[in-house]
């Protein structure tokens, strides 16, 4: 899709699509246009309801409310209605503020995302051009546009790696990946292998992909400016698949763990949009890229794993395995970046946060209040959803092991999410406490039925969030 800002009236601009957005509160407004029409057809300005006058050469789209996320899912609404036609064009006005103006643009760009990578026939349609004219500051809109383009590409580039299927997608592949994202934005790239990781005693994330016949990569990446303002980390688990290991994972429970590598792949997003923002932070992208298998190799539960800060880890469960592969990445990243200003990580941890805070939201855990409503609100204004969970010490004494320092699953069915931030708390060094979040995706990360913006499967959950985040710094 090409969007082209124009200095003119509409009327002035040349398309074939004319696509107007009304909001509930407007439809009752003398002034409106084909009113008429529009009571003939029902059209009541819900959300992602349209009303298409071929005769007319018009897109009627309906907007709920004057609210940032429901414009996102109003303009995805008229890029989807449009590309199930002919039409090649189409312009629209746009009158309102920045902010706005961002929203339209992003359900744009992430409402026309399609993941045809695997279909025999693919959408052969010729881009379609959508014209915008809007009446002010065009320099600040221009920047605005060129932010939203770098963004949400970073968006969809992460759905299409989520997506990828994971005899396509692994370790060495997210490595690959990562070596391109550096290229492209004249990032540091280290990619370690099997053997940095034993020699630096990374024993619970080499645990983890030992029955795999894909060999696991440490993946870091370094975003480093001129006279940076501060000192950010970011830890991605990168599970290419995950079964469970020995304790495998129901068939019903296992469709859909490519998705295991959403946290990593956000990194990995988020990597590839800083240079394009010329944002003033050093940012590190940290990620542990495995894949969770089952063979006569496989870490089992009984093990006691050693953790690169010295740690004992009894296994319990082969499937808690994305505490393991964060604990010696989370350490790596403390061990070799001092300063840290933030170290947040990112992982679809627990089916338990799905089940707390729905599949939509990500829950953010961490002991700085402060930085986790500051995290939440972030999420509020990229258009994600994002909820605190708070620890407590009652939940913290249930991963207590009776032969090693701690369990990698806790002895309570209950706060699932919370006793696996707990679990990871045990890696972060007590300056970094009030520095560390833990954000849990795997709600958000991937979603089986579309939803607003989000079409079936991966949804790019947490880069948005981020980029807002550190913009605000
Ligand atoms: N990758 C899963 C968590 C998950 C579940 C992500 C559903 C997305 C959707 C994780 O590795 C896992 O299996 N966690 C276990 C932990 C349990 C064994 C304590 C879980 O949530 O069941
Ligand atoms: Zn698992
Ligand atoms: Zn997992």
């Amino acid at each position: 899709m090409i969007i082209e800002l124009i200095e003119k009236s509409l009327k002035k601009i040349e398309a074939e699509l004319e696509v107007i957005f009304v909001f509930n509160k407007d439809l009752d407004a003398k002034n409106i246009k084909d009113k008429e029409l529009l009571e003939k057809v029902g059209f009541k300005a819900d959300d992602e309801e349209s009303a298409l006058f071929v005769e007319l050469n018009k897109l009627y789209i309906g907007c709920s409310e004057i609210d940032l996320d429901l414009i996102r899912v109003a303009s995805a609404t008229a890029v989807k209605k449009i590309k199930a036609t002919n039409y090649k064009s189409a312009k629209f006005q746009i009158n309102s503020d920045e902010k706005e103006f961002a929203a339209y643009i992003d359900g744009l760009l992430l409402g026309e995302y399609k993941f045809d990578k695997y279909k025999s026939k693919k959408d052969d349609k010729k881009d379609l051009t959508i014209n915008i004219s809007c009446d002010f500051d065009t320099k600040k809109v221009k920047k605005i546009l060129k932010e939203r383009v770098s963004v949400c590409e970073g968006v969809n580039r992460v759905r299409d790696i989520v997506n990828t299927t994971p005899d396509d997608f692994y370790p060495s592949i997210m490595a690959n990946v990562a070596i391109d994202i550096s290229k492209e934005n004249e990032l540091e790239c280290q990619i370690f292998d099997e053997d940095y990781l034993y020699e630096n005693g990374m024993n619970a994330m080499l645990a983890v992909a030992r029955a795999s016949r894909h060999k696991p990569k440490l993946i870091h990446l370094t975003y480093k400016p001129k006279n940076p303002k501060c000192k950010v980390v970011l830890v991605g688990k990168g599970l290419t698949y995950d079964s469970g290991g020995l304790s495998l994972k129901p068939s019903e429970f296992m469709v859909s763990m490519k998705s295991d590598k959403s946290g990593g792949s956000a990194v990995l997003g988020i990597m590839s949009i800083l240079s394009k923002l010329k944002l003033d932070i050093e940012v590190h992208g940290i990620v542990g890229a495995v894949e969770n298998m089952i063979g006569g190799d496989a870490y089992k539960p009984d093990d006691v794993l050693y953790a690169k800060n010295g740690t004992t880890i009894e296994v319990r469960n082969t499937d808690a395995e994305g505490r393991l592969v964060l604990a010696d990445c989370l350490c790596y990243a403390q061990d070799e970046i001092k300063d840290i200003d933030y170290i947040f990580d990112y992982a679809t941890l627990t089916g338990a946060c799905v089940v707390g805070v729905g599949e939509y939201t990500s829950g953010v855990m961490g002991h700085n209040e402060d930085l986790k409503s500051k995290i939440t609100e972030s999420a509020a204004d990229a258009g994600e959803y994002a909820t605190a969970l708070h620890f407590n010490r009652y939940l913290k004494k249930t991963i207590k092991s009776e032969i090693a320092d701690i369990c990698n699953i806790a002895n309570t069915r209950y706060g699932g999410a919370i006793t696996a931030g707990h679990f990871l708390d045990n890696f972060i060094y007590d300056e970094n406490k009030e520095k560390w979040a833990h954000i849990d995706i795997a709600g958000p990360a991937f979603v089986e039925k579309a939803w607003g913006y989000n079409p079936h499967g991966a949804s790019g959950a947490g880069v948005r969030l981020t980029i807002e985040f550190l913009k605000s710094l």
